[in-house]
C-alpha cells in the first residue's frame, strides 16, 4: 500500500471510531464563514491537530476543528476552517480532508469561500454560486503518482460544479428572497490580494471572481467522484477600488455579514438531498 493510502486509512480509521454510521455529505467553511457550525447540532468535534496526519490551520477566522453534527436534520461533516497553498502546505495536504471525507462515505461536497468581485455590478455582500473555474497558477493537486484505488489518472473537469445542485440552489434562494449570482472563480495562490493589473487580466480572462482556495479541493473531489457545490462570498471589490485598498479584517467582516444566508442556503441544500 502507497504511503498515502496508508495515512489516509490511519486517518479514517481514527474518525470512524468516533462516528459508527456513513455520512454523505461534507462541508467546508471560508474565512469568516464558520458560523453556520453554530446551527449543527454537533455529535462530536475533533481540533484538527488531534487528528492524525491532518494538517493545522494557521489563518484567523479559521477555527480549526471537524465537527459531525446534524444541519436541518441531516447527517453532516463540517470543516471549519481549510487548508491553503499560500500557508505553505503542499497541494496534495490542502486537499487531504476531501479525500479523507470520501473514504468516510461523503459524496456530496459543499464549499464556501470569501472572494473578491471581479464581474462587472458585483457588490460586496453579493453571493455567487461558482459554475466553473480557472486554476490561475494553483498548482493541480494530482500531480505526482495516480492513486488508481482514489480516482482514474485523467479525471474529466467539464462538470466541476454539479448543475442539478446548482439548480436546487437557485429554487432555495428564489423561495427565500436571496438574490445570487453566478460565475467562474479564479483561484490563485495569495497571499497577496491582486494587483490592480491582475483584476483587470483576471476580468479579460473571463473571470467573475478571485480567491486563494476551493479549485484544488474540487479537483480532488471530482477526482473521486463526488459531487461539488461551491459558493462565493463577495468581500471586496478590488478591480473598482481605485483608491481603497483590500484588508483581511475587511474581507472576514463582510463574509460575516453575508454569512446567514449561506447558512440558509447550506441547510437547503441538505435537506433537499
Ligand atoms: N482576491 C483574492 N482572494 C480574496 C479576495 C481577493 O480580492 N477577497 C477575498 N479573498
Amino acid at each position: 500500500m502507497s504511503a498515502l493510502m496508508q495515512e489516509l486509512q490511519e486517518t479514517v480509521s481514527f474518525i470512524r471510531n468516533k462516528i459508527n454510521k456513513e455520512v454523505k455529505v461534507g462541508i467546508i467553511l471560508g474565512s469568516g464563514l464558520g458560523n453556520l457550525a453554530n446551527d449543527i447540532e454537533t455529535e462530536f468535534e475533533i481540533p484538527y491537530h488531534e487528528i492524525p496526519h491532518f494538517p493545522v490551520s494557521t489563518v484567523k477566522g479559521h477555527k480549526g476543528r471537524l465537527i459531525f453534527g446534524k444541519l436541518n436534520g441531516k447527517d453532516v461533516l463540517v470543516m471549519g476552517g481549510r487548508f491553503h497553498f499560500y500557508e505553505g502546505y503542499t497541494p496534495q495536504q490542502v486537499s487531504y480532508p476531501i479525500r479523507v471525507m470520501r473514504l468516510l462515505g461523503v459524496t456530496t461536497l459543499l464549499l464556501s469561500n470569501a472572494a473578491g468581485g471581479v464581474q462587472d455590478n458585483m457588490e460586496v455582500g453579493d453571493l455567487m454560486i461558482i459554475n466553473d473555474h480557472i486554476s490561475l497558477f494553483q498548482i493541480n493537486p494530482l500531480i505526482g503518482p495516480n492513486e488508481e484505488a482514489l480516482g482514474t489518472r485523467f479525471p474529466d473537469m467539464s462538470e466541476p460544479y454539479s448543475k442539478a445542485l446548482i439548480q436546487k440552489a437557485v429554487s432555495i434562494a428564489s423561495e427565500n428572497n436571496i438574490t445570487l449570482k453566478q460565475g467562474v472563480y479564479c483561484g490563485v495562490t495569495g497571499p497577496t490580494f491582486e494587483t490592480r493589473a491582475e483584476y483587470k487580466l483576471i476580468h479579460s480572462l473571463g473571470g467573475d471572481a478571485v480567491g486563494m482556495s476551493t479549485v484544488q479541493e474540487t479537483i480532488v473531489a471530482k477526482h473521486s467522484g463526488m459531487d461539488v457545490f461551491a459558493i462565493s462570498v463577495i468581500t471586496d471589490i478590488g478591480i473598482r477600488e481605485e483608491e481603497n485598498t483590500i484588508t483581511h479584517e475587511e474581507v472576514l467582516q463582510a463574509a460575516k455579514d453575508a454569512e446567514p444566508k449561506l447558512t440558509l442556503l447550506f441547510s437547503g441544500l441538505l435537506a433537499s438531498l
